[in-house]
């Protein structure tokens, strides 16, 4: 009987990609992937450390499997494997099992490749819980097997990992490491294999994603805007977007991609984080309010149609109100049309947490919720725009509503409009004719046969 593994996964993208290739490494050694916890002979729990919130969630999670895990010894005498992967696994490790004896298996995000051999050495050895947080000298992704299911019409990427920023609030260059970039052809090879596979949209994943500087086919170190135009040639590929990026490492080469490659989606992810000088700096961000403001001038003027989305920090350490209001200024200046914002949160080992001047959680709390209401305005404003508009919608599946589709607008909407089956993995062209808080609604524009790849010159693979 085939062995089942349950992954649950929390965070970012990175670790839904990291999930999948996870599951690669186990389906090597027999085990298929489960819809539920129970009864499972692995589960794994891919954790986030970015914020308090995230980490805490971990351990009211691992309470629960213990009575599984318990459930499974008690029903069937079998063993339930509990294994902790991911950024709270690299920062806590022994912590972990201190916590929760019960878990077996903690292994960071760099040892994804070795979880078969910690699996088995749990299993024969029954010496105890195993752990692995090394950041290895090997490179998992030469060592991890081929994606064994297809990702869907909409993939992500892995093209870069951790990051050498070390802005004062984030953990991520402690527990993703120094930044590092996959070789060119290694990437553009499991592109490949994605599209072959039916994926149509690729998402570049990576820390710092724009820092990217893998080694190319030339022997040179390629950035983003090279490797973007080299996929964008990848017959079948048609849209391609990164995330998540900083604002200095929007290089001319690739805001001249933006301009040139239509396959790159005209929506870009650009955390800003505070519109204050003196906050910036205070992060360590290395940029001005003013000089992201022309970062996005100058992609605007490459894109004219590119829609901005950010990352918000509210209530950092010695954030005053005018700080504040520099924030909402620059919010009011550039105008996003999504966002994520959040309240500070201390996180141990960085350097703003040993900081003396922290700001009361009620202020944090109001300025975030005044933040948040401008982002929803400016978000309802260009939602409301799209009435009416027609937008090209790759189709990734079947809605909800009996005949419904769902695809993606260019700017990320969530369409939902009524079509054929067989369209699944196209590009339609959608009239929106309902703004949704969240999603649109349309029909197919006339003539029906329009549905049609976004691009004419590429045909499907
Ligand atoms: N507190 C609050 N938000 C944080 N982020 C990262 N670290 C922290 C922290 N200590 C946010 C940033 C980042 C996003 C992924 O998470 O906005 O861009
Ligand atoms: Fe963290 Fe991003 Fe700053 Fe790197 S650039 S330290 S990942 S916030």
């Amino acid at each position: 009987m085939a062995k089942k593994l349950f992954i649950k996964t929390f965070g970012c993208q990175m670790n839904v990609y990291d999930s999948a290739r996870m599951a690669d490494s186990l389906a090597s050694v027999g085990y298929v992937p489960s819809d539920v916890p129970d009864g499972a002979d692995i589960v794994v729990l891919n954790t986030c450390h970015i914020r308090e919130k995230a980490a805490e969630k971990v351990y009211s999670e691992l309470g629960r499997l213990r009575e599984l895990q318990a459930e499974k010894r008690e029903t069937d005498g079998g063993r339930m494997l509990i294994a902790v992967a991911g950024c709270v696994a690299q920062a806590e490790g022994e912590e972990i099992l201190a916590r929760a004896p019960y878990v077996d298996i903690v292994l960071g995000p760099q040892t994804y490749h070795r979880f078969p051999a910690l699996v088995e050495q749990v299993l024969q050895d029954d010496s105890g819980p195993a752990i692995d947080i090394d950041f290895p000298a090997e490179d998992k992704f030469d060592l991890l097997p081929e994606e064994s299911a297809p990702q869907g019409v909409s993939a992500f990427l892995t093209i870069q990992e951790g990051c050498d920023r070390f802005c004062t609030f984030c953990v991520v260059p402690y527990t993703r490491g120094a930044e590092q970039s996959r070789p060119v052809e290694a990437i553009v090879a499991e592109a490949r294999r994605l599209v072959a596979s039916g994926s149509r949209e690729i998402t570049l994943l990576g820390q710092n994603v724009n820092a990217f500087h893998g080694l190319g086919p030339d022997g040179r170190d390629w950035g983003l805007g090279r490797l973007s135009r080299c996929l964008a040639a990848i017959d079948g590929l048609w849209r391609l977007r990164y995330t998540t990026s900083h604002p200095r490492d929007m290089d001319d080469e690739l805001i001249e991609a933006h301009r040139d490659v239509p396959e790159l989606m005209p929506f870009l992810h650009l955390p800003v984080q505070s519109g204050s000088d003196r906050i910036l700096a205070a992060m360590n961000r290395r940029h001005t309010a003013d000089e992201y403001r022309r970062i996005v001038d100058r992609l605007r003027h490459a894109r004219p149609d590119i829609a901005l989305s950010s990352d918000f920090i509210v209530g950092f350490p010695g954030e005053s109100d005018e700080d504040f209001a520099a924030t909402l200024r620059l919010v009011n200046d550039v105008g996003y049309v999504q966002a994520y914002s959040f309240k500070y949160s201390a996180r141990p080992g960085t350097p703003a947490a040993s900081a003396d001047d922290h700001v009361p959680e009620g202020v944090r709390r109001d300025r975030l919720e005044s933040l948040q209401q401008l982002l929803r305005a400016q978000r309802d404003v260009f939602n409301s725009e799209q009435m009416g508009k027609t937008l090209p919608v790759l189709i990734e599946g079947e809605g909800r509503e009996d005949g419904q589709l769902v695809g993606r607008s260019p700017f990320l909407h969530p369409v939902h409009f009524t079509g054929p089956k067989h369209r699944i993995g196209y590009v339609a062209n959608i009239r929106v004719n309902e703004v949704l808080t969240n999603s649109l609604r349309g029909v197919i524009a006339a003539p029906t046969d329009a549905i049609a790849p976004v691009t004419p010159r590429r045909t499907l693979a």
